[in-house]
């Protein structure tokens, strides 16, 4: 894949839920090698455009296009989504009970090589694969054992989604983080595994409200979301005028010409 390949590309997507429009034109534009960030007031549909973008099925896409690497990203199931790709780590992570980390990602990577036709892992290579990644995120070989997020520290639900990250490589990773719950240490768990992670080939989108993230992931560029559109896109400096500005000049912008 070449610099100039469009990775995801997203056209004037909208979409809601119960009848409510909630992303009012979503344009996007991913190449391989990117990071981008998402910020913008609570309430303005970021999570809402990563729920839609991985196939949520609570919301409804009613009008827009979003295409993955050539593929209609729409057309495809959650799941398909995630094997072609995609993922999508939650601002609110589930908890599983009863099912242990390995026995999730085991089930995760051998899903993902049947829907290319290949064989399932050995039991020897998975074990290979879990201490590879293990180590790059260095993920406690004891948290790999219990259940998956059950009980899990703040600290430890993000290093093991980073693990699940590592261990599944997608192209496209949608993180969107709670920020407000997260210390220092799981500010940095989360930023190193993400540069470690990044190669030309695969990107990232991260969801965040303050700027001390993104001293850790230094975006190519940022969005700011408001009322369901991306009504500004910048580079990194963008953030940091966001920080020191607070969104009320957005607000004032995009209200201004509404009413106008
Ligand atoms: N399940 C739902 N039912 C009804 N409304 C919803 C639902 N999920 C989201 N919404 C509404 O959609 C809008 C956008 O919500 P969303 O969670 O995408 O915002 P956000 O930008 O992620 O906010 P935050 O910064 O607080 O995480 C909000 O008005 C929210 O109330
Ligand atoms: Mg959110």
């Amino acid at each position: 894949m070449s610099m100039n390949d469009i990775l995801l590309e997203v056209n004037d997507l909208h979409a809601g839920i119960e009848g409510k429009e909630i992303l009012k034109g979503i344009n996007l534009t991913i190449r391989p090698g990117e990071v981008h960030a998402i910020m913008g007031p609570n309430g303005s549909g970021k999570s809402t455009l990563s729920g839609v973008l991985a196939g949520d099925p609570r919301f409804t896409v009613t009008s827009g296009s979003a295409c993955f690497h050539g593929v209609d990203l729409l057309s495809l199931s959650p799941e398909n989504r995630s094997h072609e790709g995609l993922f999508l780590s939650f601002q609110y992570p589930v908890e599983i009970p009863g099912v242990s980390m390995v026995n999730f990602m085991r089930a995760a990577v051998n899903a993902k090589r049947k829907y290319f036709n290949e064989a399932p892992l050995s039991a020897g290579d998975f074990l290979k694969l879990m201490r590879q990644k293990r180590a790059v995120v260095e993920l406690d070989n004891k948290l790999a054992s219990r259940s998956v997020n059950e009980g899990f520290s703040g600290g430890e639900k993000k290093r093991n989604e980073i693990f699940q990250m590592a261990v599944l490589e997608p192209r496209l990773s949608i993180l969107d983080e709670t920020d407000s719950g997260l210390d220092i240490d799981a500010l940095r768990i989360v930023a190193s595994g993400v540069n470690k992670l990044k190669t030309d080939h695969n990107a990232t989108i991260v969801i965040t409200h303050y700027q001390r993230l993104l001293d850790y992931i230094r975006p190519d560029f940022v969005h700011i979301l408001y009322k369901g559109r991306i009504v500004y896109s910048g580079g990194s400096e963008l953030a940091l005028e966001l920080e020191e500005k607070g969104y009320d000049w957005i607000k004032e912008q995009v209200d201004g010409q509404e009413q106008s």
